[in-house]
């Protein structure tokens, strides 16, 4: 069995046949991070180094590395039942899960459909969104409405209503009848807001015009991340959520919130909507599901959604949509398995407790060279730098490089520090983080 702990020669693997996703191939080939183990706050490096994870892996840890209690869950279900398909069948322990989930959601949203990921749940959701429209005999409603500088993933849908330049310009048309709502970053405005933004409300109201444009009766959904992280940490403004809220009610619009990173105790609660007291009619998740230990996201929808196509034949499929692996039993044990951890060790009230300490902690890097920005809500912090002129993005990698060096792991999208550690973080690692990360801006 290969066991990468166990290379006392510490013989690189080749490196070169694995095309590595949303990375600088030939930067990382030359000059290697390898993580061979992980535990609690701390992955473990090739060279035998500690690295402070602040980030989760990506957004995704949520319950800390090497969680035992995941690992026999998975096991046991593995040599139980391994796979069962989903398609005309059925295995409890899947139902077990939707059932687990759509509680802790509040009003209705009680109906939960499976995917593999991020991009999937998206996905399924901007489908279960048009078809609900055409079910419900509105099929005219097919436009989508995304914002700039959001990240759903990379799928065609999620590419489409995901407003990263990156992240779409390679690949051709994209969807059509899409439409982007402004962002709501405003350095003149906003920079050094310690939690929500109060300017910047008003920006939902550029739904009204998208409206005006188009009418209503040609528009499906409006997706936003509650809070954007992949684009660097953007905060809703005071009042910006609940205002898109109210646009969607009055014109029938369905509001998808993607809380990909934001579910799972990120900000304090159990998700954004609880964190926001705003309720979407479709919520996409992942990553935290399951701890990051097992690919899994989830589409969570309103009753009259679901009841909404639970109507004619009943022999009839009535959503012509899922995966090989939606509701896979071995991905199901690894979130039952982490939803109790949550439960257990409170992790949610957990990082809303340490979310004051976290603050102070991160705008204690306040004046330090090239920072022009600082952020956070919850256990998320974004630290913006200025741009080398000519050269967008390096300053950010070069401190990214430096900071694995000096054994913190933190993560950069163009000039943006985003720090997200998982929920078990203690006050000392927030020190060491917070800074390991001032001493090398200090040097930058
Ligand atoms: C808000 C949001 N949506 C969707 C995704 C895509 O998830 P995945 O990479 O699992 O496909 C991400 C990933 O970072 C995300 O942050």
């Amino acid at each position: 069995m290969f066991d990468p702990t166990a290379n006392p020669a510490n013989i690189p693997p080749d490196l070169e046949a694995f095309w590595m996703p949303f990375t600088a191939n030939r930067q990382f080939k030359a000059k290697p991070r390898l993580m061979v183990a992980a535990q609690g706050m701390y992955y473990t490096t090739d060279d035998g180094r500690q690295v402070l994870d602040g980030t989760a892996g990506l957004w995704c840890v949520n319950a800390g590395h090497g969680r035992q209690e995941i690992v026999q869950a998975v096991a046991t279900q593995m040599s139980q039942l391994d796979y069962a398909p989903a398609f005309q069948m059925g295995h409890p322990i899947a139902f077990e899960t939707a059932t687990r989930l759509a509680k802790m959601f509040p009003g209705d949203l009680n109906h939960v459909f499976f995917a593999n990921s991020g991009s999937e749940a998206v996905d399924s959701a901007l489908k279960i969104a048009l078809a609900y429209h055409r079910v419900k005999g509105n099929g005219t409603r097919q436009r989508l409405i995304g914002r700039e500088r959001g990240y759903h993933g990379v799928g065609f849908g999620g590419m489409s209503v995901g407003g990263i330049p990156t992240v779409r310009k390679f690949f051709g048309g994209l969807l059509g009848g899409v439409d982007h709502l402004p962002h709501t970053h405003n350095l003149s405005h906003n920079a050094f807001s310690q939690g929500q933004p109060q300017w910047g409300a008003h920006l939902a109201e550029e739904l009204e015009s998208i409206v005006a444009l188009h009418d209503a009766s040609n528009i499906a959904a409006v997706i936003v991340e509650p809070v954007a992280g992949s684009t660097g940490v953007l905060l809703p403004p005071v009042g910006y959520l609940q205002k898109l809220r109210q646009i969607c009610d009055k014109y029938g619009i369905l509001l998808i919130f993607d809380e990909v990173i934001s579910g799972f105790g990120r900000l304090g609660t159990g998700f954004a909507t609880d964190y926001f007291g705003v309720i979407p009619d479709i919520v996409c998740l992942a990553k935290g599901l399951t701890n990051a230990s097992i690919p899994m996201g989830a589409v969570v929808v309103r009753e009259d959604i679901h009841q909404a196509f639970m109507a004619g034949d009943e022999n009839a499929i009535e959503l012509f949509h899922g995966y090989t692996y939606s509701g896979h039993p071995v991905a199901c044990a690894a979130a039952l398995a982490t939803l109790d951890i949550y439960d257990r060790e409170n992790l949610f009230a957990r990082a809303g407790s340490l979310a004051p300490y976290w603050q102070e902690a991160v705008h204690s890097l306040k004046g330090l060279p090239s920072v022009i920005d600082i952020r956070n809500l919850g256990l998320i912090a974004g630290i913006e730098l200025e741009p080398i002129p000519g050269k967008p993005t390096a300053r950010a990698f070069e401190c990214f490089l430096r900071a694995y060096e000096a054994g913190i792991l933190i993560r950069t999208t163009g000039d943006i520090i985003a720090l997200s550690p998982p929920l078990i973080i203690e006050k000392s690692h927030i020190d060491q983080l917070v800074s390991t990360l001032g001493d090398i801006l200090k040097q930058l």
